[in-house]
């Protein structure tokens, strides 16, 4: 959905100041989710170039991508965004090895002995395949219901136990000795009841000695009711009393809802991308922020939620007021 043009025309992207720049000013990270087969494309590839340093897999480094067969790994995809990523100075987060929303088709079948053998081999393969080529990994992600009642009901909680949260983060550790660790999820950004089940998960594996480094909050979120500075800043600020970092690790934010003209809305949601990368910044266990893509042209906002905005640069990735919001809270002003 292409809102009426802005009245001063916005600049490129490929041409307006390197946000990675200013996030370096700061000690953070600024990343954005890509897919490899966008990589090929030039606009995409010089805007991911001139302003992140951290990269995401949006996709292909999941477990449905990758073992489509069983027994068969394929790394293309994972192995393309790393190359480019090392290529361009960036650092990778892997993402994400045990996720409900991305098991291959043949392991819903699968016995539970069977499934503890595939949940296994998925997780040192894939560990070890980019060992030392990533700086972290989600190593679980989603695991928890969004009423705020507990763990969600997955295939690997009915057939592996509550245990396997705990067992994954061993076994990645034991793959790759040196990545961060991460627990990943949504819904849980600011104070209440999902974030307060995500703080008993993570301090209860911090309490068992299981090799957790830090969490991951989604912030896949709607200009029109965002969760405030303060109950994140909170949040985050309880999280690292644990020991642990925190990261923004897949932010977007919708605006189709918004009331008001097309640049009423694009002004709001460059304040919310300013006011909440800001309280990243503010916050020092804060390792970063990574935008869920970030051309409007390509994005699974319109998918999932209908037809949005909800990133920094429009369709033409040109840069809209919210790479402004960001680019100003990297520079703590
Ligand atoms: C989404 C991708 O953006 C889509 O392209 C894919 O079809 C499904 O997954 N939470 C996550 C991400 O942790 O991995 C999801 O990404 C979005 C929600």
């Amino acid at each position: 959905m292409s809102p009426t043009p802005p009245t001063t025309p916005s600049p490129p992207g490929n041409q307006v100041e390197p946000l990675r720049v200013a996030a370096q000013a700061s000690g953070k990270l600024v990343g954005a989710a890509v897919q490899a087969n966008f990589l090929g494309d030039g606009r995409y590839a010089g805007v991911v170039a001139r302003h992140f340093n951290y990269l995401t897999a949006e996709y292909e480094m999941k477990w449905d991508p990758i073992e489509r067969t069983r027994g068969i790994n394929d790394f293309s995809g994972g192995d393309a965004i790393v190359r480019y990523g090392q290529a361009s100075g960036m650092q990778i987060k892997g993402h994400a090895l045990i996720w409900h929303g991305s098991v291959p088709g043949w392991v819903g079948g699968l016995s539970a002995a069977d499934l503890r053998a595939a949940f296994e081999n998925h997780i040192r393969s894939v560990a070890e395949h980019y060992r030392g080529r990533v700086r972290a990994w989600d190593v679980v992600n989603e695991a928890l219901a969004d009423d705020g009642s507990g763990l969600r009901d997955t295939v690997f909680r009915q057939k592996l136990g509550d245990q396997y949260i705990a067992d994954a983060f061993r076994l990645a550790r034991e793959a790759d000795p040196h990545a961060l660790l991460l627990y990943n999820d949504y819904g849980g950004e600011g104070l209440n009841r999902k974030s307060d089940r995500i703080y008993d998960l993570v301090q209860g594996l911090r309490a068992q000695g299981v090799p957790i480094d830090g969490v991951g909050l989604q912030m896949h979120i709607s200009a029109t009711n965002p969760p405030s500075d303060a109950s994140i800043a909170a949040n985050m600020s309880r999280l690292a009393s644990l020991g642990l970092s925190v990261n923004i690790s897949e932010m977007d934010v919708r605006i189709r809802d918004l009331p008001g003209t097309p640049q009423a809305r694009l002004n709001a949601q460059k304040s919310v991308y300013h006011s909440i990368v800001g309280v990243c910044v503010a916050e020092p266990r804060c390792d970063g922020v990574t935008f869920w893509g970030f051309t409007d042209a390509h994005s699974w906002i319109n998918g999932q939620f209908g037809a949005d905005n909800p990133l920094l640069f429009d369709e033409q990735y040109a840069a809209k007021p919210a790479y402004y919001g960001v680019l100003d809270a990297l520079w703590r002003r």
